[in-house]
């Protein structure tokens, strides 16, 4: 039996309140059209067709980059599901015969296998058509299953066209619809606008299908929350905390420890090895990778970074960051795009990197900036130095070799190099290369202007108590 898909994306969106279509928000790190086109490469279809049109070009491209091959049809300027349907089905090849499936774009956590249960069921009932439907305690906004006195499916009702009794109903339908191809495309060709949004409900089929004599059967899912489907933020976000408890059990039960499910959000592309520790209020987003007994967190965001074995990260926000085996990062420490922190290396409190090498066991220890720089092995920057990589219209590099002790507050003024085993002095600003095995300096001598607040600052604090240090010392 041969399957087509007609994924629907052609939809406004209008409950979102968005400048971004609505099939583009992000669930858990994958645009919501990508969940459902996820799935429906999962289920070997012969066709897959997906409508678009309101976004198109910007959904366009990430259809087809989740789907090559995928066939994009363009609804036209009448609208609805019934519609979007009808033009998917006009570029399905006239000689297909089998059953298509309908899926809403915006129904994100439905799984293949329901799906597969679906589509088994309706090929046993050897049905016209079969809809997937849910009972929920609160059905607002969803379209209601119609059931006469004996149970039977009659029709789907939506919610602004019901009247009271029909809101009263709590079976919805979930927007996700089998059909025998030649009985699809038979109804399809009857469909009115004729409701209170003037559209063209896909829905209607099923109404015309009965109203025909045909047998129609609603198929219940086995938990409602699988067919949820995303109008609004509100919505969306219940979403998303619903499959990022998935997620989170997922990696649990894989063997990473993870104190707190409510405040660690993970995305799908997200891999974590066993024996990880996530604390709480952190969350891995993108293709963050983590490798075995590693700590993460608290309070810590990963974006697209690799973590490497027994590595700590604490209290910091990292993006296209690498951190190897045994490195430690934080707390407060701010990794921007380029960082590589080396084995065993450190990033610590209130240092932010950027476009940056740090080499093995070597450490930015305290309060420093490092942009555009490469350090050797084993070197240590002195706490509070900075990188100062932009001279106002360009970046530049530098270069600090191994085993090199750089002194507190020290700037190094890109494009500058300093040589293997370097030591600098506390506050040097270092605009010229250092040679191996040189010490750089270049602050004045300090002089000590002596009884000079005594004289200028005659009768303050600072003045009485040099005076009274004078006296006990028996100086001066
Ligand atoms: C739809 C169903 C409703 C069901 C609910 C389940 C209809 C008429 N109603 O309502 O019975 O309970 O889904 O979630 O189908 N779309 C198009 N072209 C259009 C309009 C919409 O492709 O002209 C797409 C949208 O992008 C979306 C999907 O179809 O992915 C559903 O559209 P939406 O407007 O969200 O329908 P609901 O009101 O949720
Ligand atoms: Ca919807």
């Amino acid at each position: 039996m041969k399957l087509a898909i007609v994924v629907l994306a052609a939809g406004q969106g209008t409950r979102m309140k968005s400048a971004t279509p609505k099939l583009l928000h992000p669930l858990a790190g994958v645009p919501l059209v990508g969940h459902v086109l996820a799935t429906a490469r999962e289920l070997d279809a012969a066709h897959v067709i997906a409508v678009v049109r309101h976004g198109r070009d910007q959904l366009a491209p990430v259809i087809e980059g989740v789907l090559p091959g995928v066939l994009l049809v363009d609804q036209d300027e009448i609208p609805g599901t019934g519609r979007a349907v009808e033009q998917a089905l006009a570029a399905l090849p006239d000689d297909f015969v089998g059953d298509v499936l309908v899926l809403n774009g915006d129904v994100p956590l439905l799984d293949a296998d329901t799906i597969r249960g679906f589509l088994a069921a309706h090929r046993e009932q050897q049905t016209a058509a079969s809809i997937l439907s849910a009972v929920y305690d609160d059905p607002t906004g969803y379209g209601r299953v119609v059931r006469n006195e004996t149970g039977a499916f009659q029709r789907i009702v939506e919610c602004r066209d019901a009247s009271a009794d029909e809101l009263r109903i709590s079976e919805i339908n979930a927007g996700i619809y089998a059909f025998g191809v030649g009985e699809l495309r038979d109804q399809l060709a009857n469909l009115t606008a004729n409701n209170d949004q003037g559209e063209k409900y896909l829905t209607d089929i099923i109404g015309l299908l009965r109203a025909r004599g045909s047998e129609v059967a609603a198929v219940p899912v086995a938990e409602s929350w699988l067919v949820a489907g995303i109008n609004d933020r509100a919505q969306l976000s219940d979403t998303a905390a619903r499959l990022n408890a998935l997620i989170v059990r997922g990696w649990q039960l894989n063997g990473v420890t993870i104190d707190d499910p409510a405040t660690t959000w993970i995305d799908l592309a997200v891999t974590i090895e066993p024996d990880v520790t996530i604390h709480p209020g952190t969350q891995l987003k993108g293709a963050t990778v983590i490798a075995r007994g590693a700590e993460i967190g608290p309070d810590t965001t990963l974006v697209d970074c690799e973590i490497g074995a027994n590595a700590r990260v604490r209290r910091s926000d990292a993006t296209l960051a690498i951190v190897a085996a045994e490195a430690t990062v934080g707390p407060f420490s701010f990794l921007r795009p380029g960082t590589v922190l080396g084995a065993d290396g450190k990033i610590g409190a209130f240092v932010e990197t950027k476009n940056t090498t740090i080499g093995a066991g070597s450490k930015v220890p305290h309060l420093s900036y490092v942009g555009d720089a490469t350090i050797g092995e084993h070197s240590n920057i002195g706490a509070g130095s900075v990188f100062a990589n932009y001279d106002g219209v360009n970046k530049h590099h530098s270069f600090v070799g191994s085993h090199v002790r750089t002194g507190s507050h020290g700037v190094f003024v890109a494009p500058v190099r300093i040589a293997d085993g370097v030591y600098t002095g506390a506050g040097t600003v270092v605009r010229q290369d250092v040679p191996a095995g040189a010490l750089a300096v270049n602050i004045a001598p300090q002089r000590n202007i002596e009884g000079w607040v005594g004289k200028f600052r005659a009768g303050t604090d600072a003045a009485a108590a040099a005076a009274a240090a004078a006296e006990t010392s028996g100086t001066n």
